[in-house]
């Protein structure tokens, strides 16, 4: 690598985004945000951020395992295979959208000792990844990822606006927070976490982002006017979680 594209590479922010299937896919494929999107990011990229965007699974994988549900039992492992192949499909079609601007590979297994910064070494502004291992998330995947890269920030694109501090769809008198520290946080997700759980981000990524000082955004990925201010450091809705 030259003297030149190695003070761009260490000079450019990157930002992690976890990209909830429930935006990708709800029902069937939202095309019209993923155009709208699509066009943040580059311009994004054009201002000189690099992206990692680790896919949900979304609607795909709850069709796929309830579908085997109604013919046989389904073990645990399966759900999360089906899950974590939902979650590649996912991946193809971003990088499939991106594809000027993504690295060409799928980050779907990093070997330890894979310097993922060689995602970006040709100038890409994007890599993306996907479902990793059984018994993970998608936040999990975007947390290791957010460390590997030493990323300072991970946006959390889902359908919830804030975290609250009790589950607002079973307290009426739920408040919203806007910004938390983790032990706060954690307090109110708790240390398990399992398939489909109604988290607003998952616990066990969260002791990980919490011992990395990471400083996680969760917001209403559909707002993409909202995820421009995010961008540019403006007021935003959402919760920032920061120690
Ligand atoms: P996610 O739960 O991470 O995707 O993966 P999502 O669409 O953002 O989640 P929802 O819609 O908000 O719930 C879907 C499923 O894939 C499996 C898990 O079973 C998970 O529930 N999975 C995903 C894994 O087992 N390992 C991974 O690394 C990722």
């Amino acid at each position: 690598m030259n003297k030149k594209s190695k003070e761009t590479k260490e000079t450019k922010e990157t930002i992690v985004i976890s990209l909830g299937g429930s935006l990708i896919i709800p029902n069937q494929i939202d095309w019209q945000f993923l155009k709208k999107f699509k066009e943040i990011i580059i311009s994004e990229i054009k201002k000189g951020k690099q992206f990692a965007i680790v896919t949900g699974g979304g609607y795909t994988a709850r069709e796929y395992i309830q579908a085997a549900r109604k013919i046989t039992k389904v073990t645990l492992d399966d759900q999360d295979w089906i899950g974590i192949h939902a979650t590649r499909i996912n991946a193809h079609l971003i990088k499939t959208i991106f594809r000027k601007y993504a690295h060409s590979k799928i980050n779907k297994n990093p070997r330890v000792k894979e310097d993922l910064n060689n995602y970006f070494a040709r100038g890409e502004g994007i890599m993306i990844a996907a479902g990793w291992r059984p018994g993970w998330s998608s936040d999990l995947v975007a947390t290791i990822i957010a460390e590997r890269l030493k990323a300072k920030k991970l946006i959390n694109l889902s359908n919830i606006e804030y975290v609250y501090n009790k589950d607002p769809k079973k307290f009426s008198d739920a408040e919203i927070i806007k910004k938390i520290d983790w032990k706060n946080f954690r307090k109110i997700v708790g240390n398990k976490w399992s398939p489909g759980l109604n988290a607003p981000f998952d616990p066990i990524a969260s002791q990980l982002a919490e011992k990395n000082e990471l400083e996680v955004i969760i917001t209403n990925g559909k707002n993409l006017k909202n995820l421009k201010n995010i961008f540019s450091n403006k007021n935003f809705q959402g919760t920032i979680i920061k120690d």
